[in-house]
């Protein structure tokens, strides 16, 4: 399925998408996560394609899910879009690079840590804020945060929601590199490209080393968040923060 919220194209072996929805901060929704999990199985079984790289648009990567949609159509199945690109991530053969400028809120932070090589400008802003929202942490990330980050932070950032700079991403192993904004595109293209340039089965394998010991237990955890994230999802605290959110736009 497309969606003109996700712009697909093909950069040689690289294929490039991004978040497209700029009056809304590049909120996902339901018909986003399926043009999303489309174009990433699309890019997995395509032989042209060697390594995605995932952006945003317009000085945003993503606001995270839309707030509406988690209150009108709550992901409460495992075959719902939303949890069904946490899978697609959690299994990816291929490398993917990400690309993020400004805002990177909830899934916008939590997918990074299913990515590869991770690219950033100095305006780029992660936060999480499930708690906040009456909500728990989702794509695995109550496991792979703080495997990444330590417990202390992984639980200041997961339980206060408090947004975080680039600095302190770089600085904490989230993201590689930081680099200008007129540059951020060239940069993460370029390294994309010499990833998509390396021994094709040597860079498989060595992706699937570095990810296989913890996968099945990071898609354990997905299911585990998953459960709770939609039984959060109809509690009056969740109900009353999303509309919340949504009302004082109006
Ligand atoms: N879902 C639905 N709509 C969203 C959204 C989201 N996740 N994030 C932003 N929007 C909408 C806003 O409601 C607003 O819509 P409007 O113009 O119709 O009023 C528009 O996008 C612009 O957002 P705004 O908040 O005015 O932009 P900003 O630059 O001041 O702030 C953010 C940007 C990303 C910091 C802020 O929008 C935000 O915190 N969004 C919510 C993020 C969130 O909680 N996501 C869920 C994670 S689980």
């Amino acid at each position: 399925m497309s969606d003109g919220s996700i712009q697909v194209r093909s950069e040689g072996a690289v294929r490039v998408l991004a978040f497209h929805r700029p009056d809304k901060k590049n909120a996902l929704t339901n018909s986003m996560y399926i043009a999303l999990n489309a174009a990433l199985k699309s890019a997995a079984s395509d032989d042209n394609v060697r390594v995605v790289l995932l952006t945003g648009a317009e000085g945003v990567f993503t606001s995270g899910n839309d707030i509406g949609d988690f209150l009108h159509s709550p992901p409460v199945h495992e075959s719902t879009p939303v949890i069904e690109l946490l899978f697609i991530l959690a299994d990816y053969a291929k490398p993917i690079v990400a690309a993020i400028d400004g805002a990177a809120v909830g899934i916008g932070t939590t997918l990074l840590l299913h990515v590869d090589d991770s690219i950033a400008t100095p305006r780029a802003r992660f936060m999480l804020p499930f708690v906040n929202l009456g909500l728990v942490p989702e794509a695995g990330s109550s496991l792979l945060l703080p495997a990444l980050v330590g417990m202390q932070r992984a639980s200041r950032w997961l339980l206060s929601g408090e947004p975080f700079d680039a600095a302190a991403g770089l600085a904490a192993g989230l993201i590689n590199e930081l680099v200008a904004p007129e540059s951020l595109q060239e940069v993460a293209l370029a390294r994309a490209q010499a990833l998509a340039a390396k021994p094709l089965g040597a860079l498989l394998a060595s992706k699937k080393l570095l990810r296989d010991p913890l996968r099945a237990q990071v898609k354990e955890t997905i299911r585990a968040e998953a459960k709770i994230f939609a039984e959060r999802l109809t509690s009056p605290e969740a109900k009353a923060a999303l509309a919340g959110f949504l009302s004082k736009k109006k």
